[in-house]
């Protein structure tokens, strides 16, 4: 994809499009060609056209196809709408037909860029890994932006939003793709790219290494599984000091999430190659992170395994010694999340961060909750948490704070060990609460932030910028929050 920011309209091809507000129908932009005003003036004198969100007005104009498109009241206008916008200019571009596209910003639009961008190139976004290559259909190659002035600033929010971009799309073909594809090793290929790249430091354990550390959460898991589980931990250093603390970001890994011998139905089973959702989001985090210069010391960790069931499996009643030393009661085999996460939590509080934050496709009960708008939040700290809520409202990723009681936390209690991973008393009410109960119980008194995006990572109902589907849910709010 080719991005060019141009002071005038320069391109004679493709599809040209105008936003407008309403405000603007009485004086119309100076930036806009006379024979557009023209018929523009026309339009609205003939109530063709009165510039509400989202109105569409198409004609050629010069032999070009041109587009007139509402943007509302401009008191209204927003960042979440400018993406909005940008992803109707992106299905217009390929309602019409064309590899190239022109948008050309009047100067109430300007400071919008970014967003407008992101939505464009967001609505791009197509999972075709599988499909035999279709040479007949146009694909959007080449943009221009008519911005009044070419600064540093408006090449920087281009940057942002190509590279922000570039990670939402990489988290949803990570977590489209099958699990006969993106497999353990996979994961671990794909975090030894992005190390290289950006030069992270990287450290891979395999089962070897993990039975060497102990780490009996993330072992258990996937003793049902023939191949390698891992303990991925990337580091990148942004801070202008090594000894400032470092985020510790804590991705879920499922491969594929089956229940295990607490078998998931067919209906729940279908879509669980997303389990792995919150890996992949950390990856996006630190595909961008270096190329955005962000100023912070992060480190990602991944635990990924696979919930598959064989003679090996682990079982409901089985007692686990976790990397903590702490004993766990298998209850049931399909809260496996919180058992790798365990372990990650443990690992991560040992690298003195100044917060961690663990994301994760954790419970169905989240989706109930609070649908597919938001994600659930929750953890020790209400300002850390909020401070995350008001950075998802910037980038369009609503988060909405969940419980935890002290109730909750006695529910995770076993006994026979020191916790159990299930409440098979109260069962799946509360189930998000409950086990951010039982992750808490392993941050070792750190600050904390928990995302349970079980509810968003995945959608049939996607919005203007989404596809059905993979979302990337998190990722942007992750990236705003560590930017800021
Ligand atoms: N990966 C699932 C949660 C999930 C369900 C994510 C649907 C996305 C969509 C998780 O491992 C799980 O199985 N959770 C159980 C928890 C229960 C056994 C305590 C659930 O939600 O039913
Ligand atoms: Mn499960
Ligand atoms: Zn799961």
């Amino acid at each position: 994809m080719k991005i060019k920011i141009e002071t005038s309209i320069k391109s004679k091809t493709g599809l040209i499009v105008f936003p407008l507000f309403q405000e603007n129908l009485k004086k119309l932009p100076k930036n806009f060609p006379e024979k557009l005003k023209k018929f523009i003036k026309d339009q609205v004198k003939a109530k063709e056209f009165t510039g509400k969100d989202a109105e569409q007005l198409f004609t050629y104009i010069d032999n070009q196809k041109t587009l007139v498109l509402g943007a509302g009241e401009t008191k209204k206008f927003s960042t979440k709408l400018a993406r909005e916008l940008g992803a109707i200019i992106g299905k217009s571009v390929t309602a019409h037909k064309t590899k190239e596209l022109t948008v050309v910003f009047h100067d109430d639009l300007e400071c919008f860029e970014q967003e407008t961008l992101e939505g464009i190139l967001m609505s791009q976004y197509v999972f075709n890994t599988f499909k035999t290559p279709d040479k007949k259909k146009k694909k959007l190659e080449k943009i221009h932006l008519v911005l009044s002035k070419s600064t540093k600033n408006l090449k920087k929010s281009v940057d942002k939003a190509i590279d922000i971009t570039n990670s939402v799309n990489l988290v949803k073909d990570l977590v489209n793709s099958p699990a006969n594809y993106v497999d353990s090793e996979y994961l671990a290929k794909e975090a030894k790219r992005i190390a290289k790249e950006n030069k992270y430091k990287i450290r891979i354990m395999g089962e070897k290494e993990l039975k060497k550390l102990k780490a009996g959460g993330i072992l258990a898991v996937n003793k049902g599984c023939n191949r390698d589980p891992k303990l991925i931990v990337l580091e990148y250093r942004g801070a202008g000091s090594k000894k400032e603390k470092p985020v510790v970001l804590v991705g879920k890994g499922v491969i594929f999430d089956t229940g295990g011998y607490n078998m998931k139905p067919t209906g729940s089973m279908e879509t669980m190659q997303q389990d792995m959702a919150g890996a992949a989001t950390v990856l996006g985090v630190f595909n961008t992170l270096k190329k955005q210069g962000i100023k912070r010391n992060v480190y990602g960790i991944m635990p990924v395994v696979e919930n598959l069931v064989n003679e090996d499996a682990y079982r409901p009643s089985d007692i686990i010694t976790m990397l903590n030393g702490k004993t766990v009661e298998v209850t049931n085999t399909d809260a496996e999340g919180r058992m790798i996460l365990a372990d990650a939590l443990h690992y991560g509080s040992e690298l003195d961060p100044e917060f961690m934050l663990t994301i994760a496709t954790l419970t169905g009960a989240v989706a109930v909750a609070l649908g597919d708008r938001y994600c659930g939040l929750m953890g020790n700290n209400d300002d850390l948490i909020k401070k995350f809520i008001n950075a998802g409202k910037e980038v369009d990723e609503l988060g909405w704070q969940l419980p935890i009681h002290n109730e909750y936390r006695k529910k995770m209690d076993s006994e026979v060990a020191d916790f159990r991973n299930y409440d098979r008393g109260t069962g799946r009410y509360g189930g998000s609460s409950k086990a951010a109960a039982f992750l808490e119980k392993f941050v070792n008194k750190k600050d904390w932030i928990h995302v349970d995006i079980g509810g968003t990572a995945f959608t049939t109902d996607p919005k203007p910028y989404e596809q059905k589907g993979a979302t990337a849910h998190g990722l942007r709010m992750i990236l705003k929050m560590l930017e800021g």
